[in-house]
């Protein structure tokens, strides 16, 4: 099956060659072409290019595209897409001055959602999230990662682990999955972390990677949460099972994390929200992607991560939604880009660059998604007719999405 698409106002962040990701010199860069055409065979970007030059035989379909920019669709690279029940009460009590801390060491937070997705069953929770994929999937996003670190059981982390590939096996949309055991300490294993810190090395670890359900390992790497040294343990342990790490670091204090996950070649480090100067430096001349997750700073009201700054001195940036009940209920990418703009500061240029290019690289998929070139999916998102490609993130919080289209077919 063969589409065209023609006479596009604008296809966005079209590579002749495959990148694997933006350096912060050349995110200001998006290379587009005007009044343009795609040819699509199957679900790959077979050609692309000035529309006066289109393929003149016959095609199965083909449409017009006048007034509208077509881009590739979003990479969102970290969610918890997967979990049970919802956090409303949490957000009323934050509302009324408690603080994120404050619920946590309440038993709230993530031991909240963990006990409500102990008691949730395989079914009912993957009925609950695959809401969320079809939701997430007509905002436009084509690739997603998904972590577990809600179950803080074995057989919990397992069945979160199972719904992820169930996800995976009922919908075209690419999915990686991390496994999150250090997310939170148990209550019971309040005395004494070191216990379950062993129990995810030696117990859960080895089940997750000998079922193969997971491609990644994360660590949530925090005070009062995980140290330096439970992160580094665990990630020692994972790389025995080649689960390269992507890890929650640096989102309430700068204790190191940053250059432990670095020496332990992370694929990517998360929330960056406190981040030192020794933090910025870690980064360079790595093959780490720094993740910055704007809807998670807008919804606790804490501080954005200084994605300006770390672009300025030359790191690649990438965004994500961090779709979870505590901390982003939101998986909307297009909310992410217009967020990244605002209060992050950077361009639309650089903000669509993070959303596509270095999220699919941030989950390991920047050989195949990610870009307008040949031989990459077509996934694809297809705007209504807007006046540029700024006007995205500008128009924030309505959608400027006619079409949707995942491995070559249009899907909303
Ligand atoms: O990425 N920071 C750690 N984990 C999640 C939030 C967890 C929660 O509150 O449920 C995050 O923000
Ligand atoms: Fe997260």
């Amino acid at each position: 099956m063969r589409t065209l698409y023609i006479n596009i106002k604008e296809l966005l962040q079209v590579r002749e060659e495959n990148i694997n990701k933006v350096s912060g010199k050349n995110m200001k860069v998006l290379p587009t072409i005007k009044n343009a055409y795609l040819l699509i065979e199957d679900d790959i970007i077979k050609d692309f290019g000035a529309t006066e030059d289109a393929p003149k035989e016959t095609i199965d379909k083909v449409i017009d595209a006048s007034g509208k920019i077509i881009l590739p669709s979003w990479c969102d690279s970290h969610t918890h897409l997967v979990y049970a029940g919802n956090r409303e009460q949490e957000f009323v009590d934050r509302i009324n001055g408690l603080t994120y801390e404050e619920i946590a060491n309440k038993g709230g937070g993530i031991l909240n959602s963990a006990k409500t997705l102990q008691e949730t069953s395989e079914e009912d929770l993957y009925e609950q999230s695959k809401k969320r994929l079809d939701t997430i999937i007509k905002s436009g996003t084509g690739a997603i990662e998904i972590k577990s670190g809600y179950g803080l059981t074995a057989e919990a982390e397992l069945k979160m682990l199972k719904v992820i590939e169930r996800l995976k096996q009922n919908y075209p949309i690419a999915i990686k999955s991390t496994f999150l055991g250090a997310h939170a300490v148990p209550k019971e294993y309040k005395t004494d972390k070191d216990a379950y810190v062993k129990k995810i090395i030696e117990e859960i670890l080895p089940q997750v990677a000998n079922a193969k359900l997971a491609e990644y390992i994360d660590v949530f790497c925090e005070d009062g949460y995980f140290s330096v040294a439970d992160m580094e343990a665990i990630l020692k342990a994972a790389d025995l099972f080649d689960l390269k790490p992507k890890v929650h670091v640096n989102q309430f204090n700068a204790i190191g994390g940053i250059k432990a996950a670095v020496a332990n070649n992370a694929l990517s480090v998360d929330h960056l929200e406190v981040m030192k100067d020794e933090d910025i430096e870690a980064l360079k001349n790595t093959d780490t992607m720094p993740v910055g997750l704007p809807l998670c700073s807008y919804f606790l009201s804490i501080p954005y991560a200084p994605a300006r700054k770390m672009i300025d001195s030359g790191l690649p940036f990438a965004i994500a939604t961090d779709y979870n009940p505590g901390s982003s209920p939101s998986g909307n990418m297009n909310l992410v880009v217009a967020t990244a703009c605002i209060k992050m500061r950077i361009t639309p240029e650089e903000a669509i660059n993070a959303a596509t290019i270095n999220g699919a690289y941030a989950m390991g998929l920047s050989d195949t998604h990610g870009s307008i070139t040949k031989g990459k999916k077509a996934n694809l998102i297809i705007t209504k007719e807007i006046p540029s490609y700024g006007y995205l993130p500008y128009d924030f919080g309505n959608s400027n999405i006619e079409e949707v289209v995942l491995d070559g077919i249009t899907v909303s």
